[in-house]
């Protein structure tokens, strides 16, 4: 039997970690997989994926910026994947099979999940504070408010995409019955018991312009970003609050996604301490 292939597709694509990870847990079970990091182009997206399809892999990852084009490319999506807009894990299946490109979406699993890691009972009743409207953001709001916190606010400097955000998300806060609130990042003045920044101003080095009163010493600040401590993660442990970066989310999204493919679940915690 030949060696079951799969890849993450990106660009830019060399430092990502997910080879690494999908090694390591198929490692726990004994299980030789290949697993690669594909550079596509910009405008060959559709392309190369394509091409891992034709070549026979069982599935990959899809990182920035071409996760909205896999959930176009997808022909059967989940719930999660249709509810984030955007797509990260996809699953080839055999030509017989009446969908052959499967999309799903582990991002917002894997945040909860590396949250409830940490600390159990976070979520549950509890009022969380979301900074960024942007895809990152809407990747987790449902799985947030499946874990039924009292309130979900959304902040972002543009508020007119926090309106928007909460529209799209009105059935989803009925079913779960979280009410969801927006606000400027002004006009956010109270404290929170969890604040997570989905926002990109990490990656320019932005601070945002967050009043101190958001956090306590029972804050849990969570920045989806990793590798660095980012200038959220430095406000929220000037004030006192409990940081945790996005590496655990980048192991718990990979997870599932490993779960997906091979119906296991891989031990987080021992890939995370290897990592770190
Ligand atoms: P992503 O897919 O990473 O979420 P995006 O869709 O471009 O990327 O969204 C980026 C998010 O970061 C948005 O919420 C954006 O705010 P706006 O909607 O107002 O543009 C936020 N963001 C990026 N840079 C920022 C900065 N310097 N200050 C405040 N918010 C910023």
């Amino acid at each position: 039997m030949s060696i079951e292939q799969y890849a993450v597709i990106g660009h830019p694509i060399a430092h990502s970690k997910s080879p690494l990870i999908h090694q390591a847990f198929a490692k726990q079970f004994n299980k030789a997989i290949r697993y690669e990091a594909v550079l596509s182009p910009l405008d060959g997206f559709a392309a190369t994926l394509h091409r891992l399809q034709r070549e026979g892999y069982v599935g990959v990852n899809v990182t920035v910026p071409f996760k909205f084009e896999a959930y176009g490319l997808s022909q059967a999506l989940s719930e999660r994947a249709k509810a984030a807009g955007a797509v990260n894990t996809l699953s080839f299946h055999s030509a017989e099979a009446s969908c052959q490109i499967q999309g799903d979406n582990t991002d917002g699993c894997g945040l909860v999940n590396d949250i409830l890691m940490h600390f159990p009972t976070a979520l549950a009743s509890k009022n969380i504070l979301l900074l960024g409207a942007g895809g990152a953001a809407q990747g987790v709001i449902l799985p947030l408010l499946a874990q039924r916190p009292a309130q979900l606010t959304i902040a972002n400097r543009s508020l007119n995409k926090a309106q928007a955000m909460l529209e799209k998300f009105a059935p989803a806060s009925a079913i779960y019955g979280v009410p969801i609130a927006v606000n400027t990042y002004a006009d956010c003045t109270s404290a929170f018991d969890v604040v997570i920044n989905a926002t990109s101003a990490g990656l320019t080095d932005t601070p945002l312009p967050l009043s101190p009163h958001l956090f306590t010493q029972h804050t849990l600040a969570y920045d989806m970003m990793y590798g660095r401590e980012t200038p959220f993660m430095f406000q929220a442990r000037m004030a006192g609050a409990q940081v945790l970066d996005g590496l655990g989310m980048l192991v718990e999204q990979a997870a599932e996604a490993f779960y997906i493919w091979h119906g296991v679940r891989p031990d987080t915690a021992a890939v995370m301490q290897a990592l770190r």
